[in-house]
């Protein structure tokens, strides 16, 4: 189908050079391209040409070949009889010489198989289906076995990605709730918010801090940042609504300066909008940048804002993926979900995925003489005691204060907060888990 040229220039911007291989004598790129003008006239079979590729396979002493592509070649043939006895020609031939072939061929969009060579599905040991859609505005690529001769194989549809390492393949079942037990207790970076929490966040765990927009939440995130980041720890930080440098200067208003961390190297952005890509690339942008740094903890700021990601599945896979990630490798995994409205609505874990946080921190706008204020919330928190009590939260030019709420103004929250015995069953859940 391509030229040999454009292949090899091809394979470059995957990072694999072709040249180097073909110097080496382990490659060989044979341009079976007809030529556009040629005139086809009498009786032909595929066999001279199988006749040069095992004369060139020899040479380099080759064991696998891959044809691309195979409807390509079969097109000379008007006659599918024909073209289906040359196809079992070429696969005797493959099979006597004990070559492994890869054969790609063009699925229409139409056809769940490409019917003309259906017969191509039952000769092959196994078959791929790669697909490409759009959702929701969004590319995502899908990949199928469709079968696999003598073998297990994993039959579900798994997103693909490719990019400048060449395909990435993100498997669901590759999320193994392999995870690490919660780890010791660190500091949150405010006192009192760790005494509510009886000793601080747990690492390795998976924290959310969930409320309407201003209510805090980048502050409350940061503040652990920069705690963090003085204690050397390293934070990756991903951020979804603003570039680092919005972050970094909106924080300097409640007191907390970033910049050491950044310039130190402790701290690192992934800065990028949802609806830039979709989330598998998400996942291998995230990926990478973990395996360069080797963060401790990450920050997504706002997870809210990955159902921008084409569907709120992708959303979902994307933060199920992450989340699994960091608490296999031992990450504090710090997320803030923005509610919409003022009023906390029953999802309050955004995409419905709370069962895999181990925190829930609700920071509510509550009205406190004829003033509004914040407060602040522990909803849940695996493993540990935590206090119950709303707790007035204040955002100064000094950072955050935390205190009991002054008065005794009743705030109703209809959030379904667990009751005590919620907790009882959360423990329990917890430990046949
Ligand atoms: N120096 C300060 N003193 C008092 N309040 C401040 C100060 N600096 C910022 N704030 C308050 O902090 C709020 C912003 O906090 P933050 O950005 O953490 O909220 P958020 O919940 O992340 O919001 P969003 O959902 O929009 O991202 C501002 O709206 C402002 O009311
Ligand atoms: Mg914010």
């Amino acid at each position: 189908e391509e030229r040999a040229d454009a292949i090899r220039r091809n394979a470059l911007a995957l990072g694999w050079n072709l040249s180097a291989l073909e110097e080496a004598g382990k490659l060989f790129i044979l341009e079976a391209r007809l030529d556009r003008n040629a005139i086809l006239s009498g009786d032909f079979t595929i066999a001279p040409l199988l006749a040069i590729v095992q004369g060139a396979a020899r040479r380099i002493k080759a064991k696998r070949i891959v044809v691309d592509a195979i409807d390509v070649l079969l097109r000379i043939y008007a006659d599918p009889r024909r073209q289906q006895n040359e196809l079992y020609g070429l696969h005797d031939w493959l099979t006597e010489n004990g070559f492994t072939t890869v054969l790609t061929a063009k699925k229409s969009e139409s056809q769940e198989r490409i019917s003309q060579y259906e017969f191509l599905d039952y000769m092959a040991d196994c078959v791929i289906a790669l697909d490409l859609r759009v959702l929701g505005q969004v590319t995502t690529r899908r990949l199928r076995v469709v079968k696999y001769r003598g073998s297990g194989f994993a039959s579900n549809e798994y997103p693909y990605v490719i990019g400048d390492e060449g395909n990435v393949l993100m498997p669901i079942s590759t999320v193994s709730l392999d995870h690490r037990a919660l780890g010791p207790r660190i500091s949150t970076g405010n006192e009192v918010l760790d005494e509510v929490l009886c000793g601080g966040y747990r690492r390795s765990s998976s924290i959310m801090i969930t409320g309407a927009s201003g209510t805090g939440k980048t502050t409350l995130a940061c503040t652990f940042v920069k705690a963090a980041c003085g204690r050397g720890e390293k934070v990756l930080y991903i951020s979804f609504e603003e570039s680092d440098d919005a972050v970094v200067t909106a924080m300097l208003s409640p007191g907390i300066d970033l910049r050491p961390a950044v310039k130190a190297g402790t701290l690192e952005f992934q800065t990028v909008m949802p609806e830039a890509m979709g989330a598998e690339q998400h996942l291998v942008r995230a990926f990478r940048q973990i395996d360069k740094l080797q963060p401790d903890h990450i920050v997504v700021d706002a997870i809210s804002a990955c159902k921008r990601m084409g569907m709120e599945k992708a959303a979902f896979d994307y933060l199920m993926r992450l989340v699994d990630l960091c608490k296999c490798r031992g990450i504090t995994c710090l997320m803030t979900n923005q509610l919409e409205g003022f009023q906390p609505q029953s999802d309050f874990s955004g995409i419905g995925f709370s069962s895999l946080l181990d925190a829930i921190i609700l920071l509510r706008y509550v009205e406190l003489r004829r003033e509004i204020a914040r407060s602040l919330l522990v909803l849940k928190s695996r493993g540990s005691e935590h206090s119950n009590k709303y707790h007035h939260f204040v955002i100064t030019d000094d950072g955050i204060r935390i205190t009991s709420m002054p008065g005794a103004t009743k705030v109703k929250s209809n959030v379904g907060r667990p009751s005590p015995a919620g907790s009882r069953a959360d423990d329990r859940d917890r430990q046949s888990k």
